[in-house]
């Protein structure tokens, strides 16, 4: 099965940010994480359009932007101006879920819908063939560093059980505490994408690291 690392630009040296991006554009990473909070939906606030701008400018890799914001259906169509090659919203955050990824898949980039730890993959029963990925929290969102919630293994088999026995393409992504230990049982579990964040770029050798992590 395929393994993307997208690291989470969370955890960079903002005062870097230019070097963090030619890091990752030299790196075997495939995307770029973007994790936009609005203090809202989760109780901090991050990064927004601007920065995201300036980022498309220098970046070779797809961004893949994860919108924490309370109302993200305005958001879809100036996020992809930005630069989203894809977006991803929260499942808890949108009452209209089809008319918002049928929004985000007109703008020709992929739809995802991401999961908190809570909140039960049986609930995508019917959108699963809509998405292009599901991004399974495995931490509660708001923060880089948290420690990763175990029962996401049972959670990721489930979701793989289900895109699999339906013949579906739908990539898994799992975001929070992703480290070597949780990286590898996350593949072997039946994970597409790994984000990590403070795991990384704490390291000594962040480049090395994302090539350590694709082959855990
Ligand atoms: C958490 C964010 C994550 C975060 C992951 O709300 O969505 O993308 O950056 O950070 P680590 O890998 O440090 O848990
Ligand atoms: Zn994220």
């Amino acid at each position: 099965m395929k393994r993307i690392i997208a690291p989470s630009i969370l955890a960079a040296n903002f005062l870097e940010l230019g070097k963090e991006i030619e890091m990752i554009n030299q790196s075997n990473a495939e995307w770029i994480h973007y994790d936009v909070m609005d203090g809202v939906f989760v109780p901090n606030i991050s990064f927004g359009l601007p920065v995201l701008e300036q980022i498309n400018t220098i970046a070779k890799k797809p961004l893949d932007v994860h919108l924490m914001i309370t109302d993200p259906t305005p958001y879809i169509i100036p996020f992809k101006e930005a630069g989203a090659s894809i977006i991803t919203v929260h499942y808890e955050t949108c009452v209209h879920l089809n008319r918002t990824i049928n929004l985000i898949k007109e703008q020709g980039i992929m739809a995802s819908v991401c999961l908190n730890p809570h909140t039960p993959v049986d609930l995508l029963d019917e959108i699963l063939p809509e998405l292009d990925m599901v991004l399974l929290m495995s931490v509660n969102p708001g923060y880089g560093g948290q420690t990763f919630i175990e029962s996401t293994y049972k959670k990721v088999k489930k979701l793989r059980r289900m895109i699999d026995s339906r013949g579906l393409k739908t990539l898994i992504e799992v975001d929070g505490g992703v480290n070597h230990n949780t990286g590898k049982k996350l593949f072997e579990a039946g994970v597409n994408v790994l984000v990590s964040g403070s795991y990384l770029f704490k390291s000594s050798d962040p480049k090395q690291t994302i090539s350590d992590l694709l082959s855990v």
